[in-house]
């Protein structure tokens, strides 16, 4: 369970990540802030590139922050979206993309749900979760038989 107080929170850490956002190209900012199970909060932003097949989504940014840091259980993400000149006060909702679903996927905490909000407003955001968003996944118990 996480208590109210701390969704508002990663809220607010996915809004501070999007204003490091580098996307000279889309000019769609975004920023991702992950709550890992020994309740650290990373944060991340989209990258673009000139060569725009090598853009990291923010989702991304923040998951491997987090794993190279060794936190390898996410709890819950917080995730906002917008262009660049967009009213923070009412936004669209931009949910994860796909990539970015199956990356989340690799690292679920122990009770297999990882929550997911995406933010309309610095104090507004709609609830989901990775089973919602990716259901029937593919993922590391797939590969159990490689470790008999
Ligand atoms: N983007 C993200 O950061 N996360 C998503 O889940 C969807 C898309 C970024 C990638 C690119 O920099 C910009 O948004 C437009 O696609």
């Amino acid at each position: 369970m996480i208590k109210e107080e701390m969704k508002q929170r990663l809220v607010k850490e996915a809004f501070l990540a999007r204003e490091n956002s580098y996307a000279p190209y889309s000019r769609f900012k975004v920023g991702a802030a992950i709550l890992t199970t020994d309740g650290r909060i990373f944060r991340g932003a989209n990258i673009e590139n000139a060569s725009y097949g090598a853009t990291i989504c923010a989702e991304r940014t923040a998951a491997v922050k987090a794993v190279s840091e060794g936190a390898k259980s996410f709890i819950a993400i917080a995730v906002v979206g917008a262009e660049e000149n967009a009213d923070l006060e009412h936004l669209d909702l931009a949910y994860p993309c796909g990539i970015c679903r199956q990356v989340l996927r690799e690292f679920l905490p122990p009770s297999g749900e990882l929550l997911i909000f995406v933010a309309t407003s610095p104090t507004e955001y709609f609830e989901s979760s990775l089973n919602a968003l990716l259901p029937h996944s593919f993922g590391p118990e797939d590969l159990d038989y490689l470790l008999e």
